[in-house]
């Protein structure tokens, strides 16, 4: 009996898979075999090759546990989450756009009341933040009660879950809009911080010459880049609008407006 040839081997295991009666995930199987298949063909990786991959991808399996997440690192830094983010969320004209989670989202974030700061220690040179605005629908009509979860990284660059040193669930919180759909959030001006390199994927990014550091930003999810996500955090320096705030002055300011499409 001759051998197989590359091709026939490919439509062999297509074969052995054509009977998985979910038709979702007998086209998701097909799609991933016939594709990861061309792959080989396409780059013909030795044996030790094909090893190393299955140790980076079993050291990025290992890296994960409840609050480090290396495998949405990796599929977020190899552009997988924002092309899953652009396929799967049809965003209407007019309404905000979105964008990948990350890896330090946590469940269960403490509901804030309004004005109440997220930033539960600061530093002298720490900067108020006010992000405030409305989260409407479509058609411009507020929406009461949404819930607007947050988080950020502190100003030494790192997520309270990556850092004993922060008390639990610093910069994190859940608001809600008042019955006027607008809504409000206290914290302080995000700064950039660096992406975790001690796994795995700071392996890849120092093996393909990349830096590992994301611009300050707001994570907030009402239902985090996109052009049209990039915000000013503008000075704010009239001593009234502290007052009516309520904050010190001068403070850094964000108008921004959620708008929603109906689920
Ligand atoms: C983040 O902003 O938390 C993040 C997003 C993608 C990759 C790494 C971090
Ligand atoms: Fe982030």
């Amino acid at each position: 009996m001759r051998n197989m040839t590359e091709t026939e081997l490919t439509e062999t295991v297509l074969e052995r898979y054509s009977s998985t009666p979910d038709p979702r995930l007998r086209g998701l199987l097909a799609s991933l075999i016939t594709h990861l298949h061309a792959v080989v063909r396409e780059t013909r990786p030795t044996e030790a090759e094909w090893m190393a991959a299955v140790e980076f991808l079993t050291a990025t399996g290992q890296k994960c546990d409840a609050e480090r997440q290396e495998m949405i690192l990796l599929s977020d830094n190899l552009g997988i989450s924002a092309l899953v983010n652009l396929v799967a969320e049809e965003v209407p004209d007019g309404a905000t756009e979105t964008t990948v989670l990350g890896p330090f989202f946590v469940e269960g974030a403490p509901d804030r009341d309004w004005g109440e700061s997220i930033a539960l220690r600061r530093s002298d040179k720490d900067e108020t933040l006010v992000i405030h605005g409305r989260v409407v629908g479509l058609d411009q009509e507020p929406i009461p009660d949404a819930a607007l979860e947050v988080w950020q990284t502190d100003t030494n660059g790192m997520y309270d879950i990556q850092d004993p040193e922060q008390p639990k669930n610093n910069l994190r919180g859940r608001y809600h809009s008042n019955y006027r759909g607008q809504y409000r959030i206290d914290t302080i001006r995000p700064t950039k911080y660096p992406i975790p390199t001690d796994g795995p994927v700071g392996d890849l990014l120092r093996l393909t010459n990349r830096h590992p550091w994301r611009p300050g930003h707001v994570h907030a999810m009402v239902f985090a880049v996109k052009e049209s996500l990039i915000k000013e955090f503008h000075l704010n320096e009239d001593d009234s609008d502290a007052r009516t705030l309520g904050v010190d002055s001068p403070f850094r300011e964000l108008w921004h407006d959620f708008v929603l499409t109906k689920a």
